[in-house]
C-alpha cells in the first residue's frame, strides 16, 4: 500500500502534528465557553441577581408606548437591553449566544415627551427588572434552554426570581423572535456584532 512508503518519521510527525491540533481545537472550544461567567440559583432553583447589568454590553432599547397603541399597549415601557459582556464575546466570535448567556431587560416609564430637540418620547423612572437566560444543561426541555424571570417592578428588586412557566412568555419568543428566542430584528447593536 502507498501509505506504508512513507518513512516513519513523517509518519509520527503527522500523527503528532493532528494530535496537538485536536486538542487545541478542544481546549480552544471548552475555553470559549468557560470564559461565558453564566447564572447561579440558590438552593430551591431561584435565579440569583446579578448585579451591574447596567455595565452590560448596551443592545437596544424598544419602545411601544401607549400613545401608539389606543393606550393600551402590552409592554407600554422602554425597555433597556442589555447583554452579559462574556456572552457578548462569544456571540461576537461565533454568531452564537453560549451557554450561560444572560440578557437583561430594565424597564423604564416614559417620561418627557418635550425637549428643546423637539416632541418626542424621553426616559423616565426604573421600573421592572426581566432577565432571559440560555441554560440547556439546567432546562434541557425549555426551548433553546432559555428560562425567563422578573425580580420585580419596582426599586430595590428582588434578589432571586423563579423561571417564569415556558408559556407565559418563552411562547411568545419562540413565535417570533428572530434568531434563538432573542428579538434580534430589534437590535442593530447585535447584528453588527456578530462574524461577518
Ligand atoms: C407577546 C409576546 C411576548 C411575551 C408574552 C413576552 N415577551 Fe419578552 N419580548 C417580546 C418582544 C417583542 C421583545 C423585544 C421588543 C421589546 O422589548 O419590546 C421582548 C424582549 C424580551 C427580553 C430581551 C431579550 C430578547 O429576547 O429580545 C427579555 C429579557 C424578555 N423579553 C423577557 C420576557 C419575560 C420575562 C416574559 C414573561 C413574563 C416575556 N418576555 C414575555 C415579546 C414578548
Amino acid at each position: 500500500m502507498f501509505t506504508t512508503n512513507i518513512p516513519l518519521p513523517i509518519k509520527s510527525f503527522t500523527a503528532l502534528f493532528a494530535g496537538i491540533l485536536l486538542l487545541f481545537m478542544l481546549t480552544h472550544g471548552l475555553k470559549a465557553e468557560e470564559r461565558v461567567a453564566g447564572p447561579k440559583y440558590d438552593a430551591q432553583g431561584q435565579l440569583i441577581r446579578i448585579d451591574g447589568w447596567r455595565q452590560w454590553v448596551f443592545i437596544g432599547a424598544p419602545l411601544t408606548p401607549n400613545s401608539l397603541n389606543d393606550g393600551k399597549a402590552a409592554f407600554p415601557e422602554f425597555h433597556n437591553v442589555y447583554m452579559e459582556p462574556t456572552a457578548f464575546a462569544h456571540y461576537v466570535e461565533t454568531g452564537r449566544f453560549p451557554n450561560g448567556t444572560m440578557i437583561a431587560k430594565e424597564l423604564l416609564s416614559v417620561g418627557d415627551t418635550e425637549a428643546v430637540s423637539g416632541t418626542g418620547y424621553f426616559q423616565g423612572d426604573f421600573q421592572g427588572l426581566e432577565f432571559a437566560v440560555k441554560d440547556t444543561k439546567r432546562f434541557p426541555n425549555e426551548p433553546g434552554g432559555w428560562t425567563y424571570y422578573s425580580f420585580g417592578h419596582a426599586l430595590p428588586y428582588e434578589k432571586v426570581a423563579k423561571a417564569f412557566p415556558t408559556e407565559a412568555c418563552a411562547s411568545c419568543h419562540v413565535a417570533a423572535a428572530e434568531y434563538d428566542m432573542v428579538f434580534l430584528q430589534y437590535y442593530p447593536v447585535l447584528k453588527a456584532a456578530g462574524p461577518k
